[in-house]
């Protein structure tokens, strides 16, 4: 009996591997044709969107460590503690648009202390043995000569490093130290107390690392550009998102406001300290430290294009339905000045009124923008109602200037099939499209841009991130974009640029998530989804090919979805293949096309990300899911491979001699 359950199990188990070998033994095969390069891969394809959310900019990847830095915030001392005799001013301050400033006064007592404490941004990071440049902007009351002392201070509240500062004028002027940190810390906090008599009055408060992004003074944070830098985006988009309209029109993001002396740029509210009641911040601000004119050099130093996005004189139109919180349509000339002048500001030679601007801000030569956004995610009539007067502006002085139009919040749906003719009508160069769904629409949309008209604006996928139930950037949510994002290359020819989004997230203070790279005080994680666009970017290619299975495009059959290009100038045919199924598929790929005599690299590199649907990158495990590289051999045309299950695969073959 025994015998013959063994028997039985063997059976059993011979068929279940046989069928396994079976359904293993499928090859599906995978024809590129490469005989005419297609539609041109825009170099602006992949790129990135960023906009101060989840602490993006002050708080973030601008450098500034010290919150509150000039007593702007509504609550003046918001991000201070106080001790001893300290006296908040307002007259007589250095800085026109910032005029709040504080007095150290003698505590009154030789053991008691006058002086102040910031606590940063959720703490201030530093890293062992690297330099801080602190800076304050000072005057002696009484012209004496005055001592501040300025220490860093640990999260058990020891000092663990101290400078002095000597303040020898009754005029306002800025002083520097360097402060050293013997070692890491997460969470410090800045102490400043006065060491002689006082008064001392004291403005711009200021912790830098020196060790900036191209060690610049005002500067940026060096690894998350480095991160930035590490995708090759091709466009750079700013500054939002809802941040580009304002809860209210006199809380918009104002590119003038965010320019010129550090100092005397004046602070403005964050519409996402208060966005979600859920995730309230109320200490989130804009300094505007880092304004368009940082984005700008940004942009030029990641060799990306700038897309700068201004208000169309549209609130978010999700928190004011009331017409009379937008600008009237007769009333738009300041708005729709700006937008003009911000492309004078960009491109005008330094001899014209805002060119003049930007050279004395260090850059004569011209940023060389080429696009503008007007508006963010608007709708409805008013929404074109505005729009074509910018547009009627803006092609009458800048023909040469794209200029891009809002599809609305939504994917689909009335206001999207509203806004889609509009935006024909119009004639806007680009339409932006923004959604933010979960992963199972994404694989259904991997057809999107199949049908859509050839003759109308291009596309420009502006926000977009794959929302799994958790939430979490986790690898189904990477998949599903990796397997959607096939769509974006096969369609090349309409759709011109794309932007994940929102991009960076402080991990102790985000409002939304997913998000591309999360980071904390000192470090920075890259997502699955980075690496997805990591791969794309670097993998672009110059020409969209051709690629079928069984005489098809390849969007989601067996749980396959794949695209090709060529790169005419490394002479490669890249092929990218995401399997979402949960079996391995062994994908036979066949290059047809090509010119007599030319031959294929014997061997072909291919490089997969991979993991199970909820496997994230965490800040203390940042390498969990990271593209591998091997090389495969080639045989003859052909190049045979298995997509595992759940992978994405991207599969580069040299030619030589087409
Ligand atoms: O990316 C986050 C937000 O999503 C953007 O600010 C907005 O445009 C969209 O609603």
């Amino acid at each position: 009996m025994l015998k013959l359950k063994n028997l039985f199990l063997c059976m059993l188990v011979s068929c279940v591997y046989i069928a396994t070998l079976s359904a293993q033994q499928t090859t599906y095969e995978m024809v590129v044709n490469a005989k005419k390069p297609g539609a041109v891969i825009q170099p602006t394809m992949y790129g990135l969107f960023f906009e101060d959310i989840n602490f993006g900019a002050d708080g973030g990847l601008y450098a500034e460590l010290i919150k509150n830095r000039s007593f702007e915030f509504p609550q003046s001392l918001m991000g201070w503690k106080t001790f001893g005799q300290v006296d908040l001013r307002d007259e007589g301050g250095p800085f026109e648009r910032n005029p709040h400033y504080v007095r150290l006064n003698n505590s009154g007592h030789g053991h008691k202390h006058t002086g102040l404490e910031n606590e940063g941004y959720r703490g201030i990071g530093v890293k062992k043995d690297a330099d801080y440049r602190f800076s304050v902007w000072a005057r002696s009351v009484d012209g004496a000569e005055q001592k501040v002392r300025v220490e860093l201070i640990d999260a058990d509240s020891h000092p663990f490093q101290r400078q002095e500062v000597t303040i020898n004028s009754r005029e306002w002027k800025r002083y520097e130290v360097t402060l050293t940190a013997p070692k890491e810390e997460e969470k410090a906090s800045l102490r400043i107390f006065l060491v002689s008599a006082g008064p001392v009055d004291l403005e711009h408060i200021s912790l830098f690392p020196k060790d900036t992004w191209k060690g610049r003074e005002n500067g940026l944070r060096r690894d998350l550009v480095e991160a930035l830098d590490e995708l090759n985006p091709g466009l750079f988009r700013f500054p939002g998102g809802c941040i580009v309209e304002g809860t209210d029109l006199e809380t918009r993001y104002d590119w003038k406001k965010s320019i010129g002396p550090v100092e005397n740029r004046p602070l403005n509210e964050n519409r996402w300290h208060y966005t979600f009641a859920h995730r309230l911040f109320p200490d989130y601000f804009q300094s505007y430290g880092m304004g368009f004119y940082e984005l700008f050099l940004l942009s030029e130093d990641l060799g990306a294009e700038p897309l700068p996005v201004v208000n169309a004189g549209l609130a978010c139109q999700y928190q004011n339905e009331d017409e009379s919180s937008h600008v009237p349509v007769d009333e738009l000339q300041e708005y729709i000045q700006d937008a003009l002048d911000l492309i004078e500001f960009a491109n005008g030679d330094p001899t014209t009124t805002w060119g003049k601007v930007r050279a004395e801000m260090g850059h004569p030569e011209p940023f060389n923008m080429k696009y503008i956004g007007i508006g963010n995610e608007q709708w409805g009539p008013e929404y074109p109602a505005r729009l074509v007067k910018f547009v009627e502006a803006i092609r009458a002085e800048y023909p040469e200037i794209k200029i891009v139009g809002s599809s609305g919040p939504q994917a689909e749906g009335e206001q999207f099939e509203y806004l889609w003719p509009e935006m024909k009508r119009l004639k806007v160069d680009l339409v932006d499209e923004h959604y933010y769904r979960p992963p199972e629409w994404f694989l259904n949309q991997a057809t999107r841009y199949d049908s859509y008209d050839r003759k109308g604006p291009a596309v420009f996928a502006g926000e977009y991130a794959s929302h799994a139930e958790s939430r979490d950037n986790n690898f189904e949510s990477a998949l599903s974009e990796a397997a959607f994002m096939t769509g974006l290359e096969r369609n090349a020819d309409i759709v011109h640029m794309a932007t994940y989004a929102p991009l960076f997230a402080h991990a102790d203070a985000w409002q939304w998530r997913p998000d591309l790279i999360w980071f904390d005080n000192l470090l920075c994680v890259r997502t699955p989804n980075y690496y997805v666009q990591k791969l794309y970017a670097h993998n672009a290619g110059t020409n969209v090919l051709p690629l079928t299975m069984n005489k098809e495009s390849v969007t989601g059959q067996e749980g396959l979805y794949a695209s090709a290009v060529i790169d005419i100038n490394k002479s490669e045919v890249i092929v990218k293949v995401s399997n979402v199924s949960e079996q391995d598929k062994t994908v036979r790929i066949r290059i047809e096309g090509l010119r007599r005599g030319t031959k294929l690299q014997p061997e072909a590199e291919a490089i997969v990300l991979k993991g199970t649907p909820e496997m994230t990158n965490t800040l203390e495990h940042p390498d969990a899911i990271v593209p591998i590289s091997s090389f495969l051999p080639v045989t003859g045309m052909l190049l045979d491979v298995t997509a595992e299950a759940g992978s994405f695969n991207v599969y580069k073959v040299g030619y030589t001699g087409n």
